[in-house]
């Protein structure tokens, strides 16, 4: 259920229009034409016009009545006008029409990501209504670009909100096959899987097969590569090395990564990326049965090298693993990117709101930090400490996906230096977004449960590429 309202935009509220929010902020007065002693009412409710407050007025309209809301956009950054917009979507009830008044100088896409963003919601079985939104005024083109990014952000929540009980490998992958279809992008699915013996390792337990999905997006005239890979684990028991209760029952979240490599794919043309882009997820249910893999049992990924699988739950990074490895040898990435529910270790790190961002490459941290900051989807920068990697020493292979000494320390860190093993020197980018991907609550555009975490980051980071 991706977002079922269809925002309209006009110029003028229509006369009898019932529900109608206006703006106010600290450089930034509410209009004068108001049949309402504003100054008065803000101070009667010690609005001072910061994002987030909404004060609501009745007006009289001929014998009915007119429901003002005047909401604070503070200092009109993008920050503000996303919280802004939130603020007044989570006053709409179901299937009332609201008219937002746009600021004039405002970022008007920020202000329609935020209240579209804040209206989704994921229903199975009895559907809930979606406020119907009109914005008044503002430059329609971006307002538009704000609906283009809420809404592949809403794909992505749909897809990791979707119970693992539908949500197969192959599920996912149809998924992705309609994306393309609909986006005009290449698409092809590998079930033999031939030499990923990471991808095939991990799918081995399960009754529904794994499977790497490969979304391709080729602008004319673009030179620059940039290949995106994501974790696609459509649930994680943990395998062998079983889960706990507590810790596996959000593990449907487990394809988020993938879950934004498709949604991003998807809006790649409308907001008019310059450079080719390719999408590869992942895909697996890493499960508890008696054809699992087994603690100790050696794999051979991509490429040939082979790995000691210690801990069946460190299943991400050997599915991650090959497709890295596979975009190398065969893409010639300019740029690899990874999104990944990797480690619990980066939750506990950095909590709900960040991710963790590892980086081999400079330039490409900066611009993704500074993508983060600009989209609302923050990034961390963490270290990758060389001297950990003697950690994932192998007796046996030429690595192990655990620290064999199990010490569980800087597990976020030994993941990732794992992974760098895989990108062949290339200029290379890991986001390890365990804490970011779910909510345990709404709050301003982020609604409860999956977030579509990574989607505003990678759109913005690759639209901001020539
Ligand atoms: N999918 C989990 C990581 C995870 C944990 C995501 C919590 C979201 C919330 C991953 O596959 C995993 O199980 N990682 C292990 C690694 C360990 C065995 C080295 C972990 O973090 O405990
Ligand atoms: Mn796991
Ligand atoms: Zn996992």
């Amino acid at each position: 259920m991706p977002i079922e309202t269809t925002p309209t935009f006009v110029t003028e509220p229509a006369a009898d229009a019932q529900f109608v929010a206006v703006p106010f902020g600290r450089d930034l007065a509410p209009p004068a034409d108001l049949p309402l002693p504003v100054d008065a009412l803000l101070a009667h409710y010690e609005a001072k016009g910061e994002p987030g407050e909404v004060v609501e007025v009745p007006v009289a309209l001929g014998s009915g009545i007119r429901r003002v809301l005047l909401y604070g956009v503070g200092g009109g950054s993008a920050a503000d006008l996303r919280k802004a917009g939130a603020s007044v979507a989570r006053k709409v009830k179901g299937g009332a029409r609201v008219w937002i008044r746009v600021p004039e100088t405002a970022d008007a896409a920020a202000l329609a990501e935020g209240a579209l963003l804040a209206s989704y919601t994921f229903r199975i079985g009895a559907v809930r209504t979606p406020p119907d939104i009109v914005f008044v005024g503002g430059d329609e083109e971006a307002l538009r670009r704000g609906e283009t990014v809420a809404r592949a952000t809403a794909l992505a929540r749909d897809l990791v909100n979707t119970p693992s009980s539908i949500k197969s490998p192959a599920w996912l992958a149809d998924q992705a096959r309609q994306v393309a279809a609909s986006a005009g992008l290449g698409f092809r699915e590998d079930t033999a899987l031939d030499g990923f013996g990471g991808i095939r390792a991990v799918g081995q337990g399960s009754a529904y097969p794994p499977r790497l999905v490969e979304l391709t997006y080729a602008p004319e005239g673009a030179t620059r590569h940039v290949v995106l890979v994501g974790k696609g684990i459509t649930f994680d028991t943990g395998g062998l090395s079983l889960k706990p209760e507590e810790g596996m029952k959000t593990m449907k979240t487990d394809m988020a990564g993938g879950a934004a490599v498709i949604a991003v794919m998807g809006a790649l043309a409308t907001a008019g990326v310059p450079v080719r882009v390719t999408g590869l997820v992942a895909c697996a249910e890493n499960a508890f049965s008696g054809s699992a893999q087994r603690p100790g049992d050696v794999i051979t990924q991509y490429g040939g090298r082979t790995v000691e699988v210690l801990n069946t739950d460190a299943e991400g990074r050997l599915v991650l693993a090959d497709a890295l490895a596979y975009a190398d040898a065969e893409l010639a990435p300019d740029v690899l990117i990874d999104i990944a529910t990797l480690t619990g270790a980066a939750k506990i790190a950095l909590g709900l709101r960040l991710g963790a961002l590892y980086a081999t490459d400079e330039p490409l941290a900066a611009a993704l930090l500074a993508a983060g900051e600009a989209t609302g989807d923050r990034l961390w920068r963490m270290p990758l400490i060389d001297d950990y990697r003697a950690d994932l020493d192998s007796d046996i292979a030429d690595l192990a996906n655990v620290d064999r000494r199990m010490s569980g320390s800087a597990g976020s860190v030994a993941a990732a230096l794992f992974l760098r093993e895989f990108t062949g020197g290339r200029p290379w980018a890991h986001l390890d977004v365990a804490g970011p991907a779910r909510s345990t609550a709404d709050d301003g555009e982020i609604t409860k449960g999956g977030t579509g975490f990574g989607v505003r980051l990678l759109l913005g980071y690759l639209a901001s590429l020539s």
